[in-house]
């Protein structure tokens, strides 16, 4: 079975393709490398010993993305790439647009053109926003979007969902993510934001090697056990394994419906404070950080209720925070 793995060279896709290769299917990838390089392919390849076919390409070009399934025969897609800066997008919410959405549309004219019918979507916890429950599951109320990234997520889902509606050949998985850390245990591939870090764990790590001084800790004073936010921090290797399993069971139709959604996470929530304990702990170093005014756009708490993947899908995440601040 061959199948697409768009933004392939990125920090969930990079991992996803190894899992693919590693349970035997045939991966070809496109990127635009707008915020990866090149290198991550031979990380894929020294972990994996399979060269994974690779087009540099940006989704943008209709035209171009109509000549690569001319040229090409896939089974199914999975659509990871996207920009996800959530205050980039506040800044430039055009290119959020163009870039989330309007890329998304041709893919998914192609999939109807090609009679592809195997489609899963990297969708995210911030289409809850903050839930009016914890743990969340994936009927909690979509609240309207705090950014125009999150957005893009509640408005791709819709796109996909309605497409589904009308296409007798399309089924589709939109997967939830929580939040994704650490890196394949081979050390070959990990998270490699290009310039300054917006998410947590690679500040932390970036702060604790020295190329950082300090790491800001936003807000103190969040309604939660010690003030700092609450995250359900999924190890990437978990994450991208729950792509396999749901891939699977598109391919395998019997058991899929036109469109579902999954929550990925672990299930269990752990402040910034907690995050930087174990950091402490695993590394047997001590972090340099200061609590400074919250960010905004974050809400307090947010992690995931699992048991609808568990029961569908058979998976569960299986790393301990510990582990994957490790791996990382
Ligand atoms: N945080 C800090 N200091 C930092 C960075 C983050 O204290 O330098 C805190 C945040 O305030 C938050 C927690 O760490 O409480 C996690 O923040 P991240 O930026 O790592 O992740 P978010 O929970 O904000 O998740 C967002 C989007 C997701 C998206 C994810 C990755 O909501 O949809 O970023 O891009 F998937």
């Amino acid at each position: 079975m061959k199948i697409l793995v768009t933004g392939g060279v990125g920090f969930i896709g990079s991992h996803t393709v190894v899992e693919l290769q590693e349970k035997g299917h045939d991966v070809v990838i496109i990127d635009n490398l707008s915020n990866s390089s090149e290198g991550v392919l031979k990380g894929i390849v020294a972990i994996t010993g399979i060269v994974p076919e690779f087009v540099k390409l940006d989704l943008r070009d209709k035209a171009d993305v109509s000549a690569f399934f001319e040229t090409h025969e896939i089974d199914g897609v999975i659509h990871f790439a996207a920009s996800k800066a959530v205050g980039e997008s506040v800044d430039n919410p055009l290119l959020y647009y163009e870039n989330n959405i309007s890329t998304l549309i041709y893919v998914l004219q192609e999939l109807e053109k090609h009679q592809i019918s195997n489609f899963i979507f990297s969708s995210s916890c911030t289409v809850y926003g903050q839930a009016d429950e914890l743990p969340i599951t994936e009927n909690a109320l979509v609240k309207k979007a705090a950014s125009p990234y999150g957005n893009t997520k509640q408005v791709g889902e819709e796109i996909i969902k309605d497409v589904c509606h009308i296409s007798k050949q399309l089924n589709a998985i939109a997967l939830r993510y929580f939040n994704p850390i650490g890196a394949h245990p081979s050390a070959e591939i990990g998270e490699l934001p290009l310039g300054i870090p917006q998410n947590l764990v690679p500040y932390i790590m970036q702060t604790g090697i020295g190329v950082r001084e300090e790491l800001s800790v936003f807000g103190g004073d969040y309604p939660t056990k010690d003030g700092t936010c609450v995250r359900d921090y999924i190890h990437v290797v978990d994450l991208a394994k729950a792509h396999v399993v749901a891939m699977e069971r598109l391919l395998d139709s019997e058991n899929s419906e036109n469109f579902e959604t999954f929550n990925i996470g672990t299930g269990k929530g752990s402040t910034v404070l907690e995050v930087i304990e174990s950091f402490e702990r695993v590394t047997n170093t001590v972090l340099n950080y200061k609590i400074v005014p919250r960010r905004a756009g974050d809400v307090t708490a947010a992690y995931a209720d699992t048991t609808k993947v568990k029961s569908e899908l058979g998976w569960s995440a299986q790393s301990s925070l510990d582990e994957a601040i490790k791996s990382a």
